[in-house]
């Protein structure tokens, strides 16, 4: 069934206020729900949070009282949006084991772009990215189960392998070389733009939140890798926002990030399994269909084209969690050894990156290594190294 968020109509936005009992939604239950129900909480949470950040952005560059007073009318209400998304997370849950949801999205949702990506070179910045993700979840596994005792796999439920991938040592790139070629706002396809805004919010909240989160932990070891994951994912950030167009007008923004919220809240209401929240996801597609049509509006009278002119017909398909274990393994045996120069993707440690790893790691072995090393002196074994078939072995090809 095709669907046209333009042609939709949604709840008019005086309507869309929530009071107090409207906004004190039930958590979900942290022993029994569906783990690919906590990644489409936290990734909305990430749109919401986007949206938010961008409405203000575009509020302190806008010199126009009237748009103004609409973007803060449209902000007010993804707020409350934001509010009853990630108020659904149980307050049970500790800050590592909702670090380790979170790793958890940006290995799926990005498995799932990269496989559904049509744009070659937009594929490969997601192929690149979700190797180093895959392997944070790995170094966070071994300091959850040093800390807490605990094993990742009561977490990710099976669903994601908890294995290394690209190591996390090796992540430590020059600035330079973390920004991409943008896609070119005249050709590249509606869907390839929605999967690049998605990944970059996915990212960007990952990153606010080890920013604030890492120094509550007392253990040494845990604060250490949170500062040593949150510099890569200022990498990861900068890495994917690059891949937008900064050409696009701000109204054009405005437009592509309400049609991805009706995209995203439309495919998790098709894919979810809880009932009460897929009929949090139902309510916020009908507010997201009136802010697009004002979204549509400014765009009319502001940017002057016609939305059509930039949005895709129909939705997509939906985006979907689900497994993606084979793809990642076969990334891992043959895109493990990559890193990126300039705008592109080589094989080998060259000058900069070398001497920015010498930089960054002195003679200090960094947190993501010594975790590992702690893990197997306490606990006695290896957490996982082996996959079936054979662990690659890592190694850049040297200078
Ligand atoms: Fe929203
Ligand atoms: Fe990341
Ligand atoms: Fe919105």
């Amino acid at each position: 069934m095709t669907f046209n968020p333009l042609r939709e109509r949604g709840i008019p936005l005086d309507r869309q206020v929530r009071n107090w009992r409207e906004l004190d939604v039930t958590p979900i239950d942290p022993d029994h729900a569906d783990p690919y129900t906590r990644c489409r909480i936290i990734t909305m949470n990430g749109i919401e949070i986007e949206s938010i950040m961008f409405s203000h952005h575009f509020a302190r560059r806008c010199p126009d009282l009237g748009v103004r007073q609409r973007l803060a009318e449209v902000r007010y209400v993804e707020q409350q949006q934001q509010k009853a998304v990630n108020w659904l997370l149980p307050g049970l849950a500790s800050v590592l084991e909702t670090t380790i949801a979170y790793e958890q999205v940006a290995v799926d949702l990005t498995a799932w772009v990269a496989r559904m990506e049509p744009d070659p070179y937009l594929r490969k910045a997601y192929e690149f990215g979700v190797l180093e993700d895959f392997d944070h979840l790995y170094r966070y596994a071994n300091l959850y189960e040093m800390i807490e005792h605990r094993k990742a796999e009561k977490i990710v439920d099976q669903l994601t392998e908890v294995m290394p991938g690209r190591p996390t040592k090796m992540h430590h790139r020059h600035p330079v070389d973390n920004v991409r070629e943008h896609y070119d706002r005249e050709k590249a396809k509606p869907v390839s733009k929605l999967h690049a805004l998605t990944i970059m919010s996915a990212e960007q909240q990952t990153m606010n939140f080890y920013m604030n989160v890492g120094p509550t932990y007392m253990e040494p070891i845990a604060r250490q890798l949170y500062q040593e994951i949150g510099l890569i994912e200022e990498e990861h950030v900068t890495h994917y926002e690059s891949l937008l167009d900064p050409r696009e007008t701000w109204w054009e923004q405005w437009l592509n990030h309400e049609y991805n919220e009706c995209y995203l809240y439309h495919s998790f209401m098709e894919t979810e399994s809880d009932p009460k929240v897929k009929a949090i996801w139902e309510l916020h597609l009908n507010m997201e269909l009136e802010h697009l049509r004002i979204a549509a509006e400014q765009f009319r009278e502001h940017d002057g084209r016609d939305p059509e002119q930039v949005l895709a017909p129909t939705l997509p398909t939906p985006v979907t969690f689900e497994p993606n274990k084979g793809y990642l393994r076969e990334l891992i045996s043959t895109q493990i050894d990559h890193t990126t120069l300039g705008t592109g993707y080589v094989q080998e440690a060259h000058e900069r990156f070398q001497r920015w790893q010498e930089q960054v790691h002195d003679d200090v072995e960094p947190a993501s290594e010594r975790v590992i090393d702690d893990n197997r002196a306490r606990s006695g074994e290896e957490y996982r190294l082996e996959i079936e078939g054979g662990h690659p072995l890592y190694s850049l090809r040297s200078h």
